[in-house]
């Protein structure tokens, strides 16, 4: 912790002179998560605590979808993320000519989109959903057939909980994609009585060996319920270490897979990026109202 003090006292510092604060998803790693961050959650938790900022800067610790969110529901703060190449394979998987080309396939289907998009992706579709809503606004709709883009996992794990047809796409998590069910049953042989969580972004078969799935702060809030005495989260490595600051009594087995875009955020990229300004993340005038309106209606459900 000694190595990460002179940037956390500098980042603090900074935060009061510029009246920043910094949002932190839960795959941030712990001198992020627990030393600098003034919000944490899973991608719902984020867009509704965007909303209420005051503050005139918000430094979103996370990827670029959730700093375009932050930024698409508090149009009038300054959002800087700290690294611009912090991507997401979910994101990069679907473009708007996709969702057009599938609106022609399915006439009439609305289009229900991941967070995990970019702002012009959402401009094209009705609504969008997190992993911890998706059977909800799914649902929302009324209707008996909805796309459900990009990420074709989540879309066949919400399937096994609806009555609702989804129709994917092809788009996977590079990290959660990883996992296999031989991974659960190897992990179960070696730890008896490990309690296994998986994030609705692993393959369906996957969450089908687990005991529980759920987004990032439902897996979390399940550890604070339940008190498993040992646990599995089948998600990004951060995860656990996070989780497990508050539980030492917990058991945190941890295989688990790193999430190369999320690690591009450091101490050091948060503190230049509240020393400079940058990089401030901007949205297209000619989507940004849409792609608001699909967010926005997603909070309301
Ligand atoms: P959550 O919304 O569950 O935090 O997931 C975000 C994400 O990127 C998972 O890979
Ligand atoms: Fe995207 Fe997967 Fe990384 Fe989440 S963990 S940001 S879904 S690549």
């Amino acid at each position: 912790w000694m190595l990460f003090e002179d940037d956390i006292e500098a980042i603090l510092r900074l935060k009061r002179e510029k009246n920043a604060v910094i949002l932190a998803h839960n795959y941030q790693t712990p001198e992020i998560f627990h030393g600098v961050a003034d919000i944490v959650g899973d991608s719902l938790a984020l867009a509704r605590k965007a909303v209420e900022v005051e503050a005139d800067v918000i430094v979103l610790a996370g990827v670029h979808f959730m700093a375009e969110t932050a930024k698409l529901l508090n149009p009038g703060k300054t959002v800087l993320i700290p690294d611009m190449g912090a991507g997401c394979s979910l994101a990069d998987s679907i473009t708007p000519e996709d969702i057009a080309l599938l609106r022609a396939a399915h006439p009439g289907v609305p289009v229900v989109t991941y967070v995990n998009t970019s702002a012009a992706v959402k401009a094209a579709s009705d609504i969008c959903c997190t992993s911890g809503n998706a059977k909800q606004v799914v649902e929302s709709l009324g209707v008996d057939k909805v796309l459900m883009l990009p990420d074709e996992y989540l879309a066949q794990n919400v399937a096994q909980q609806t009555d609702v047809e989804l129709i994917a796409w092809k788009g996977h998590c590079e990290v959660h994609e990883l996992f296999t069910p031989q991974d659960v049953r190897s992990m179960r042989e070696a730890y008896p009585g490990v309690t296994v969580l998986a994030h609705p972004e692993c393959p369906p078969e996957v969450v089908a060996e687990a005991d529980f799935s759920g987004s990032t702060a439902v897996m979390s809030d399940f550890v604070g319920d339940k008190k498993p005495a040992r646990v599995l989260l089948l998600t990004e490595c951060s995860m656990s270490d996070n989780v497990a600051v508050n539980h030492p009594d917990v058991e945190f087995v941890r295989p688990c897979n790193l999430c190369p875009h999320m690690k591009k955020i450091s101490l050091a990229n948060i503190r230049t990026a509240l020393e400079t300004g940058q990089h401030e993340v901007t949205i297209d005038p000619a989507v940004a109202d849409d792609a608001r309106r699909a967010v926005e209606r997603m909070l309301a459900v």
